[in-house]
């Protein structure tokens, strides 16, 4: 059975068609099903309209009221349902409910812990506005930043529209927060199966979003929080330590060069270079202990050498620029800075990523087969 969540705030307008097209579309899977709808008390009276639906004689409709709070309305809503598959769904159209039969089909057929409709798999493209494009693409890059290896693969870890198998993920370890659950489900719960569907991102058809200007301040501490419990805050502090080592190390040898002489650009070249030797004894032995024990030998450590070495070069690239470009203008200690800076961030995505990958042992669960490459919608047969 999959019970489907649809947490609504003054969604009147849509709701009466929204539960009846999801019915249809899980209807059309083949499994048993329910809808559950997570009302927060709304003013416009959404909830009144639902149980109108119920009066009817929808026997699949159910009705959670409770006063405002919607980073649990979800998760509310999945603890109180029956099915050992959950789901969840806007209910403003911008999710299209079509695409729950294909969710379910998928689920089966890949035998997946968790389904996710993406906007941005296949031949589908999102159909929402260039801001939200724009806003979605960043909040998506300070996800792979600050969760590396968690999101690998994925294309659409914020779609707030996906299905999961009960038992591979642990409610009660949620520390839901805003808007964004799943990113939370794959970083606390790592469910080693995960298939993508895609789906074309529909404009809303009635109201308008709730999601206001806290919802990025909450999601970068959702990010910050899932960081810390993956460990990967820690990780980033120590590349941070190792880094400003190997600032010392380039600062000071940029500087003596300096002294000398030398010119411009071969000089930063140099002093980047010596700081890339440092950093990667740094990082072999402190930051990434773990993944470099879980991979010893000789041939292990060269290759992440020249894995770290090749990145390094290309965030050499970026501070040379950085520094040449911008020394004229302001100073070269402080196009320098920045320089690194931009470097340092390049580096750290790029080496948590794929130089020194998370041990299985030390992740929060054993994450032990690959994510599922996104296959072609298959629409349902109506
Ligand atoms: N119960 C309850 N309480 N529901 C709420 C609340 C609340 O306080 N605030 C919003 N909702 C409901 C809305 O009625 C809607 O059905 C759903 O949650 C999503 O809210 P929208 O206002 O439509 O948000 P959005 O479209 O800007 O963001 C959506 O899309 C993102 C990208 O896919 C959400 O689904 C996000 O989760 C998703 O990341
Ligand atoms: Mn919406």
């Amino acid at each position: 059975m999959i019970s489907l969540i649809i947490p609504t705030y003054n969604e009147r307008p849509c709701i009466a068609a929204v539960v009846d097209q999801a019915a249809a579309a899980l209807a059309a899977s083949g499994e048993s099903f329910e809808i559950i709808v997570v009302d927060d008390s709304s003013p416009d009276g959404t909830g009144a309209e639902v149980q109108r639906l119920q009066a009817e004689g929808r026997a699949w409709l159910r009705l959670i009221s409770r006063p405002r709070d919607l980073s649990t309305a979800v998760v509310t809503g999945w603890s109180q349902a029956r099915g050992d598959l959950l789901a969840c769904m806007d209910a403003d159209f911008q999710h299209p409910p079509a695409t729950l039969t294909a969710m379910v089909r998928r689920q089966r057929d890949a035998d997946a812990d968790v389904v996710i409709a993406s906007r941005y798999a296949g031949a589908a493209h999102t159909g929402a506005a260039a801001l939200r494009r724009v806003l979605t693409g960043a909040a998506s890059a300070a996800a792979g930043l600050l969760l590396p290896g968690v999101l690998t693969g994925l294309t659409d870890p914020m779609s707030g529209f996906f299905l999961f198998r009960r038992s591979a993920v642990d409610l009660s370890a949620l520390r839901p927060r805003g808007y964004k659950l799943l990113i939370e489900i794959l970083a606390r719960c790592r469910p080693p199966r995960v298939s993508e569907v895609p789906f074309t991102f529909a404009r809303r058809q009635a109201g308008r979003s709730k999601a206001g200007a806290g919802v990025a301040t909450q999601f970068l501490r959702q990010l910050l929080s899932l960081a810390a419990a993956t460990g990967e805050l820690r990780k980033m502090f120590r590349f941070g330590l190792v880094g400003l080592s190997g600032v010392v190390v380039n600062f000071a040898a940029f500087a003596a060069m300096r002294h000398w002489d030398a010119p411009l650009a071969p000089a930063a070249a140099l002093a980047a270079a010596l700081a890339i030797a440092n950093n990667f004894a740094g990082n072999e032995t402190f930051t990434f202990r773990a993944a470099a024990q879980a991979d010893p030998g000789a041939r292990a450590v060269v290759r992440r050498f020249f894995r770290f070495f090749a990145f390094s070069l290309i965030g050499l690239g970026l501070n040379t620029a950085a520094v040449a470009m911008l020394t004229p203008a302001i100073g070269w200690a402080p196009a320098l800075t920045l320089g690194i800076g931009l470097a340092s961030g390049w580096n750290f995505a790029a080496n948590a990523t794929l130089t020194w990958p998370a041990p299985a042992a030390s992740r929060i669960r054993p994450r032990n087969a690959a994510v599922l490459a996104p296959e072609p919608l298959r629409m349902a047969a109506k």
